[in-house]
């Protein structure tokens, strides 16, 4: 059984996809690994941020939590909800229970309907405002994300991005969700207009205790925004732990390198150099030993051909690399300047 206070425990989730050029009855077909054994444990009223290149699995990972995406191996329990099992009043309870914000705020949006009838549809469907007060918790909820309660008789087209954006954090709160799970959620915003929705979250926090999974690429804001981190590289978390700690002592090259390309990194954090080479490897082709191997400054031939790294842990911080901190601190020079990460959706 798991502590109370543990709302989310992921063990060992794998979920596959059909590879491109399949044969007839699969013979030959390769798989999509696109998570490859991820275990995760999210506390009550804690923010985890889930942060990785484009394509390293989050989003199929946040699908999967939710139930969204079918698991090919592990287990999901999420409030006592065996999500993996997918048992149908299971699956409903969730829905119930559980809420994801999406990237493009716009669209994700009914266009044709008032933003007051899209949060009344939600509280009716979900039996969450008794006849004759679903205005009244309308007006509270776009109160709640900051909003004027008079913009329910608007469009989206009406709207900016921003205030689309609050909007579909209002349809995830109507549901009076135990988690959320927001998706690049702030990625399509302006600076300003993200600032504002990680306030939002902030407030919601301490107002109401949400239980929020962050996934982004943008790793100044998980820093602002999450208690915890979790690093994903192919599918497999790489790096996880208290966000200062990770931050101030990450231990993965990789998450080494992430963050020293973040442009506003504390100039006085004596980071050691970690550049990396080249581009993600396909996950159709996974590179054999640890992932990351390929792209690493430090690999060595256990990294080439040896089993891929498990996560060491030291206290709440784990870190899937053989190598002691010690042997990531060489000096280098003349190494390419790191490529930023770009989030470019493969499959909108
Ligand atoms: N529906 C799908 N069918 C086939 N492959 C997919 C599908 N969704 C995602 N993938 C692949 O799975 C991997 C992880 O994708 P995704 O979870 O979207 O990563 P991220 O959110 O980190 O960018 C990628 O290689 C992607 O191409
Ligand atoms: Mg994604």
């Amino acid at each position: 059984m798991s502590a109370p206070d543990i709302i989310l425990e992921a063990d060992d989730v794998v979920v596959r996809f059909p590879g491109p050029g399949a044969g007839p009855f699969g013979l030959r077909r390769r798989h999509v690994q696109a998570v490859n054994g991820v275990s995760l444990q999210v506390r009550r009223g804690e923010t985890i941020g889930i942060v990785g290149e484009s394509g390293s699995g989050k989003s199929t990972l946040g699908r999967a939590l939710l139930g969204l995406e079918p698991i090919a191996a592990g287990h999901v329990v999420l409030d006592g909800l065996a999500v993996s099992e997918g048992r149908r009043a299971d699956v409903r309870a969730l829905r119930r229970r559980t809420a994801m914000v999406f990237q493009d705020p716009a669209n994700s949006l009914n266009p044709r309907r008032t933003v007051g009838d899209t949060l009344a549809e939600v509280l009716r469907v979900h039996g969450k405002a008794e006849r004759g007060r679903t205005d009244r918790r309308v007006g509270e909820l776009l109160a709640m994300v900051g909003l004027d309660p008079a913009l329910a008789g608007r469009r989206p087209a009406a709207l900016s991005g921003g205030q689309c954006q609050r909007v579909g954090i209002a349809r995830a709160l109507a549901v009076e969700p135990r988690l959320v799970i927001a998706d690049e959620c702030v990625a399509a915003l302006d600076v300003s207009i993200q600032g504002q929705v990680i306030n939002l979250f902030l407030d919601l926090k301490e107002q109401i205790g949400l239980t929020l999974i962050f996934i982004a690429h943008d790793l100044a804001i998980v820093r602002r925004l999450c208690d915890r981190v979790a690093v994903m590289y192919l599918g497999r978390i790489v790096e996880e732990g208290p966000t200062e700690r990770v931050f101030r002592q990450p231990r993965h090259p990789y998450t080494m390198a992430l963050i020293a390309s973040i442009p506003e990194i504390d100039p006085d954090l004596a980071l050691p150099l970690a550049p990396m080479v080249g581009e993600p490897p396909s996950p159709l082709e996974p590179p054999p030993g640890c992932a990351f191997h390929p792209r690493c400054v430090f690999a060595q031939e256990t990294c080439r051909s040896g089993p891929p790294p498990v996560l060491r842990r030291a206290d709440d911080h784990g870190w899937a690399c053989i190598l002691e901190p010690g042997a990531l601190a060489a000096p280098l020079s003349d190494l390419p300047p790191l490529p930023v990460p770009t989030e470019r959706e493969a499959f909108p």
